[in-house]
């Protein structure tokens, strides 16, 4: 086919490689049993009330869903005590990160971001002809006096992903506040909140009651995480009703579903769920921390539902021989960490195998 001019930035851009579904490791090592910990997904399910909901509005599947979710931004406007105008759902916070940069950034812009951080930040700044600015994260941690330092002219928008993706880790309250008074005010500083819920340790900033003040942050939180809704695609931004208003001009009309929207207001009704579903996690987190340790790696410490293990060999390596053994994870050599493996945290039985796969890996790798 004859080549079609197009968009100069986007022919250097990679398709996103997800991490690798069930049916397609059941079909390549005929394996009956497959355990997937490669994209933070909730191993407990979503809430009892989330189903009932959903089986509800199944029968309205003919009619289009609101389009700006407003009982939603109602439901998490009571809950989250912030104005309803401040709040947008999109499609996933994948979504609303597109349209951030979708609004805001212009060729030649420069976002600033850590490296390594979630990877669909950079993909839409190139999209738009910007350009990503990358901080090297501190032992794993974002490197904020780094972050400000590389502030220009040019610079348009920072992300801050907290807890970050891949490494888990979280900045501290102090660093981040200090941060947030720090940035001008005509840059947008996202903090994305994807793992919020996971958080057990308090030196961790809310960022919500910091909104009022400073007018140029903006908070990125999901339903595809804890409350395990990740199939819905929904998610929501809590920001001032200036930046709502400019996103909603680059919104589709029906960016979330009838079920997602109402699975996610039922879902903020079940705290019990998300109660044990954060105790379930901080008790795999620390089950798996304490089994790696005793195999002599180390993981960064992580408030997320994923570990990062740094390994002393290739992660692609470690990564081939797990799923052989039929447990997917992530490699970190695709993460931009080759020496390391990313483990979401699955049940108590998930975890178990895990490690015990784990030691296999290892031993046979030794041995090749
Ligand atoms: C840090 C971070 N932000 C955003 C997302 C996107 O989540 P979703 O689009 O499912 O809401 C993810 C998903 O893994 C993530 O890790």
């Amino acid at each position: 086919m004859e080549k079609i001019p197009t968009r100069k930035q986007i022919e250097s851009l990679n398709v996103y490689v997800p991490g690798k579904p069930i049916e397609e490791v059941k079909r390549e090592f005929g394996l009956e049993k497959i355990i997937k910990l490669a994209s933070n997904e909730n191993p407990f399910g979503f809430s009892a009330l989330a189903k009932e909901t959903m089986l509800r509005e199944m029968l309205q599947t003919n009619s289009y869903p609101e389009g700006t979710a407003p009982l939603l931004t109602e439901k998490l406007a009571h809950y989250l005590h912030v104005p309803q105008d401040s709040l947008i759902v999109g499609n996933g916070s994948d979504e609303l990160i597109r349209l951030l940069t979708r609004r805001y950034i212009r060729p030649g812009d420069e976002v600033i971001m850590a490296d390594v951080t979630f990877p669909r930040y950079k993909t839409n700044v190139q999209i738009e002809g910007g350009k990503s600015v990358h901080i090297p994260l501190i032992d794993g941690v974002h490197d904020l006096t780094g972050m400000l330092a590389a502030i220009t002219e040019q610079t348009r928008m920072i992300f801050v992903c907290n807890p970050n993706n891949p490494t888990g880790t979280i900045v501290g309250k102090k660093a981040l506040a200090a941060f947030i008074e720090k940035v001008p005010s005509h840059i947008l500083l996202i903090v994305d909140e994807a793992y919020y819920e996971y958080v057990t340790d308090e030196d961790y900033l809310e960022t919500l009651p910091l909104l009022l003040s400073h007018p140029n942050l903006i908070v990125l939180r999901t339903f595809s995480k804890i409350y395990g809704l990740a199939a819905l695609r929904i998610g929501y931004g809590v920001m001032h009703p200036s930046i709502v208003k400019e996103l909603m001009k680059v919104k589709e009309p029906f960016n979330t579903n009838r079920l997602a929207q109402s699975a996610a207001i039922a879902s903020l009704d079940d705290s019990q769920f998300v109660e044990d579903c954060k105790q379930k996690n901080a008790e795999g987190r620390r089950y798996l921390e304490e089994e790696v340790a005793k195999l002599g790696f180390s993981i960064y410490p992580s408030q997320g539902n994923f570990v990062m293990i740094l390994l002393d060999r290739p992660g692609d390596e470690v990564f081939a021989s797990l799923l052989k053994q039929g447990i997917i994870v992530r490699s970190g050599g695709l993460l931009g960490y080759p020496q390391t493996i990313r483990v979401s945290i699955g049940t108590p039985e998930e975890n178990q195998a895990f490690i015990e796969a784990f030691k296999e890996a290892l031993v046979s790798e030794d041995e090749g």
